[in-house]
């Protein structure tokens, strides 16, 4: 079994697609031990109680600085002993002692076709709206490891999305987590799950 961690700070859309696949038996061995937010009126905290997943709070404005909160969420994350971090939506940056902690144990999605627009001030909303500004016909999801750079880390799987003329940032968000993040993210947890993700440097392939 693969216990994981989701870490979350909004909607929790991509949580419950996780939820959802373990639900319906597409996600085996592979078990949610506890959803963390960093944000006390996140959704995905209802979304994880409402799937009967322990749900907790850490958030940065309990902490007297950035310091003793990156302290906390290291110990919290080493008490939970996850064997996989899935960051659904979590718009925090990763201490580096955590990525240190847990090499290679931390995935991330992200809502564009990385190396296009990702990296700083690219989060939510404000990818797409960069998309559609650049006018490019298609873009996408991409799960990735996380490493001590921004969406740098070995590219696990991708999936493209067509922009048609006229969309707003709203709609494509929407069409971007329906068309790719809700089905790549669940994937790529199940392919970790099977130990079929083999890394080779800075990238991956899928063993059969
Ligand atoms: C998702 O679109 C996810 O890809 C994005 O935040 C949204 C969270 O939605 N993450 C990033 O931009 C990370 N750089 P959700 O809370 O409904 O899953």
């Amino acid at each position: 079994m693969l216990r994981t961690v989701v870490l979350v700070s909004g909607g929790g859309t991509n949580l419950q697609a996780i939820i959802d696949r373990i639900g319906d038996g597409t996600l085996k061995d592979v078990e949610i031990a506890c959803v963390l937010s960093n944000n006390p009126g996140a959704y995905a905290l209802t979304r994880a109680k409402n799937a009967g997943i322990p749900a907790l709070c850490l958030s940065p404005k309990d902490y007297e600085t950035r310091e003793r909160f990156n302290e906390a969420l290291l110990r919290k994350l080493q008490e939970l002993s996850p064997d996989l971090i899935v960051l659904a939506g979590f718009l925090v940056a990763i201490p580096e002692a955590v990525i240190r902690a847990f090499p290679m144990k931390i995935i991330n999605i992200h809502p564009s076709l990385i190396p296009s627009f990702c990296g700083k001030g690219y989060y939510g909303l404000k990818v797409h709206e960069k998309a559609l500004e650049r006018g490019v016909k298609v873009t996408g999801a991409t799960v990735h490891f996380v490493d001590e750079g921004m969406d740098s880390g070995p590219i696990i799987l991708q999936k493209a999305v067509e922009i048609p003329d006229g969309i707003t940032p709203q709609e494509l968000q929407q069409k971007v987590m329906k068309e790719a993040e809700w089905l790549i993210l669940p994937r790529a947890i199940s392919l970790i799950a099977q130990g079929r993700v083999v890394l080779s440097g800075k990238t991956t392939r899928i063993a059969p």
